[in-house]
């Protein structure tokens, strides 16, 4: 009997055209009393510009750019999709799904569709239960999309988080084929670091109850993250029984640059081999991975065959990785 494995078949992106560089957030923050510099965002992140969405346009918006970009590059048209999976952490609605949403703005209706909430890691969550049920029969054509508008939910007062986050989407096409594909995967989380990447509201009697913006204690989650990635790259190397040597491409979670460079240390990659857009887009939790590895793709660095491991972490505390010949 044939196994069935998933293979991304094509990627897609979409980033809001208003940009902000470091110096128009600064005098933007001016403007607030709330006082920063290009010197220390840079520094400290590796950030140097990103993406807001203008006020009306929604998740799903973004992920309908980047979905139809990733079926074009597919070759696919939205009737084909069987199974769509968004992951955000910034929906446009309490509910229905993005996805749901998404499905309706691609034009098409019936197949199964729903959100993955796993703040930064959503996207290796998402790429692994779209495996998961492309395996076992289940789906055969999946969009997968990460995609949020999380300037709606940083407080401009708090300079300790609000220079480091964007908004924009990516998404692929993951297809059952007979050859692998995605090679394996780790998925965690650990739910009593809750307090230290939040946003403690919820909407309550028609009002919007607690403080409905993102908290963080960013040095606590810093050193949280370079552990935990290490962690599971190793594991999900060894499930797929290949060493760090196999990696063509490391595609982490785009949070900080320190981050990345640690990570890849710790695995012995060069940066040469690490995809980096966190300077162009800032942190843009669940979109970051597909983003970059969109980026990678129509630059002509990521082709077809490479093998590539995903990591994300974020909220939660969540973490996880994806190994995945192209
Ligand atoms: N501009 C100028 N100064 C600032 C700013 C700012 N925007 N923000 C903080 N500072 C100051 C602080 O007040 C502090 O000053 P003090 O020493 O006088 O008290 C000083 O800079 C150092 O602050 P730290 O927080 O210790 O700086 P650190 O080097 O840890 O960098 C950062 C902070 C960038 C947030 C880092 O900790 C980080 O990247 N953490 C991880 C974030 C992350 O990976 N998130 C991933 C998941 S995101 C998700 O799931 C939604």
């Amino acid at each position: 009997m044939t196994r069935t494995y998933s293979r991304i078949t094509g990627t897609g992106s979409y980033l809001p055209p208003r940009r902000l560089t470091n110096a128009d957030l600064v005098a933007e923050l001016a403007t607030q009393g709330v006082e920063t510099s290009d010197d220390w965002i840079v520094e400290r992140t590796g950030i140097r510009a990103r993406h807001f969405a203008d006020a009306g346009v929604s998740t799903s918006d973004l992920a309908l750019h980047a979905a139809r970009q990733a079926l074009e590059a597919a070759g696919l048209e939205a009737k084909d999709i069987d199974l769509i999976v968004v992951a955000t952490s910034t929906p446009d609605m309490v509910f229905p799904s993005a996805a749901c949403i998404l499905q309706n703005k691609l034009g098409i209706a019936g197949c199964p569709a729903f959100d993955v909430q796993a703040v930064c890691s959503g996207f290796v969550y998402a790429l692994t239960v779209a495996d998961a049920m492309i395996r076992t029969g289940t789906a055969h054509k999946a969009l997968v999309v990460g995609a949020e508008v999380f300037s709606r939910i940083l407080d401009f007062s708090d300079r300790t988080t609000c220079v480091l986050f964007g908004d924009g989407a990516g998404a692929v096409v993951l297809e059952a084929s007979e050859t692998p594909g995605i090679l394996a995967s780790d998925l965690h989380a650990d739910g009593k670091h809750v307090g230290i990447l939040c946003v403690p509201g919820q909407v309550s009697g028609g009002v919007v109850a607690g403080h409905a913006m993102l908290k963080m204690d960013g040095p606590a989650v810093f050193k949280l993250a370079v552990g935990v990635l290490e962690e599971a790259a190793r594991a999900t190397l060894a499930k797929a029984g290949k060493t760090e040597a196999d990696i063509d491409w490391l595609i982490p979670h785009q949070a900080n640059i320190r981050i990345m460079q640690s990570t890849a240390k710790r695995l012995k990659l060069s940066m040469d081999k690490v995809i980096v857009t966190v300077d162009q887009h800032g942190n843009t939790s669940a979109a970051s991975i597909p983003l970059a590895l969109d980026a990678g793709v129509r630059s002509g660095k990521v082709k077809k065959g490479d093998t590539l491991m995903l990591e994300g972490v974020g909220g939660g505390f969540t973490w996880g990785a994806v190994l995945l010949n192209l």
